[in-house]
């Protein structure tokens, strides 16, 4: 480990999309790269914290460093990250699926002489977020994420009091702002102090910004 200021100190990092099985060669998930998880991270890595990285599919690889916990679908997301609990900190970063399919085959789906095509029933899944923040072993500092097309502060400050958490990362994903797989990003940040807007970046200079922001806040 590298000395820092977040030395001696264990940060959950969830990362990347899930993938829920409709078969066993299709699934269902979220557009997800994984490289802003993937940068936090390792901000959080340089600045010298013990990193369990709990990641889905993602399309850029974990960074060296850190623990990584490879997942595909969200209930294995929840069972990994409720494992590598007690933390310090935790960043859920992750695109998590918010429903899987219940009625999954085993075996792969074939088409139908009939041409009648197959009906999927979904269950909702687990909130990570919400088990980890509202939970027994909850870390001291708690920091979701929030994907939004409009109103991102609003449904943004709604989210944090829903989910119990400390933080809200929230950022706009609308096709237009290129944010979604591209290497920039554009957050605002809501804490108790309200909402901060943060200038466009690349999400590894966002994240650094926000590991400091956490190694402040643990001091
Ligand atoms: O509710 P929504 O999916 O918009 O919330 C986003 C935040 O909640 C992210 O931090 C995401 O990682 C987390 N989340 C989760 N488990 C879910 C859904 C979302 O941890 N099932």
């Amino acid at each position: 480990f590298v000395e820092g200021p977040l030395s001696g100190k264990h940060v959950l990092v969830t990362s990347g999309p899930t993938h829920e099985p409709i078969d066993p060669v299709r699934y269902i998930a979220n557009r997800s790269s994984g490289a802003q998880g993937t940068a936090i991270a390792t901000a959080l890595r340089d600045l010298g914290a013990r990193v369990t990285f709990v990641t889905g599919p993602a399309d850029v690889p974990p960074p060296a460093g850190v623990d990584v916990v490879r997942v595909q679908t969200a209930q294995q997301m929840l069972d990994a990250t409720l494992a590598a609990l007690p933390a310090d900190v935790a960043v859920m970063a992750a695109a998590v699926a918010d429903w899987r399919v219940e009625n999954a085959s085993g075996s792969k789906m074939k088409k139908d002489a009939s041409g009648a095509a197959p009906v999927l029933s979904f269950a909702e899944n687990p909130d990570i977020l919400k088990t980890v923040a509202q939970g027994t072993t909850r870390p001291r500092l708690v920091v979701g994420f929030a994907a939004e097309t409009d109103d991102v502060t609003a449904h943004a400050t709604a989210k944090r009091g829903r989910k119990g958490c400390d933080w809200i990362v929230a950022n706009d994903v609308s096709p237009a702002t290129g944010i979604m797989g591209g290497s920039e990003n554009s957050v605002t940040l809501i804490t108790d102090a309200g909402a901060e807007d943060w200038p466009r970046l690349s999400k590894a200079e966002t994240a650094r910004r926000l590991a400091v922001r956490i190694a402040e806040a643990l001091r």
